[in-house]
């Protein structure tokens, strides 16, 4: 079997295993931690993901493949290609996500909201960072909030696994630099290049 059609496999495999145990025990943080692992697990065969079947970003520091989908758009499997200095707005994702690394460390940085005396919200503070690696993953819930901010000295490939799809969602919301609340959604993402 050649490279694609292993790494085809192993998406789709991973896409319906992902699904059925959803299904089954339902979206708690053990069935999180569960295909948390699966995607590290599949993130560790740098083999099937090698950089000629997926270009380095031509325009900006990523660029962003659709590996597979399950039904409805859910369980949606993406691959970033990333270049050093590449770094986002924190941002939550209105559904579960699971980011591992193939190659390449990623700095990850998750926030929590803040709240004024009057209990308004006030922005977000830093609460923690992990750096992702190689085979490493981190999963988060629809509300988290993190950025990432990629300082490795050589380009990265990083799997990005979500409950739906990017450009489905509508009700996302970024925090910018001055720590206001702002629209996160498709409007400003890069648009997601064919399936290789
Ligand atoms: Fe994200």
């Amino acid at each position: 079997m050649n490279v694609a059609d292993e790494r085809d496999l192993a998406v789709r495999r991973l896409i319906e295993e992902a699904s059925a145990k959803m299904e089954k025990d339902g979206p708690g943080p053990d069935t999180l931690a569960h295909i948390r692992q699966m995607v590290a697990s599949l993130a560790e065969r740098a083999d099937l993901f090698p950089l000629q079947d997926f270009a380095l970003p031509k325009e900006g520091k990523s660029q962003r493949y659709k590996l597979g989908s399950g039904a409805d758009d859910r369980f949606v499997l993406y691959l970033n290609t990333v270049l050093p200095g590449k770094s986002t707005f924190p941002h939550n994702h209105k559904t579960w996500a699971i980011v591992a690394s193939v190659l390449g460390e990623e700095r990850n940085r998750i926030y929590k909201r803040k709240v004024d005396a009057n209990g308004q919200p006030a922005g977000i503070e830093l609460v923690e960072e992990k750096i992702v690696g190689p085979g490493d993953a981190v999963v988060f819930g629809p509300e988290d909030i993190h950025s990432v901010h990629y300082e490795d000295v050589s380009p990265g490939v990083q799997i990005h696994f979500y409950g739906q799809a990017l450009e489905t969602l509508s009700n996302r919301s970024g925090f910018d630099a001055a720590g206001n609340e702002v629209n996160y959604n498709k409007s400003m993402m890069k648009p997601t290049a064919g399936k290789v």
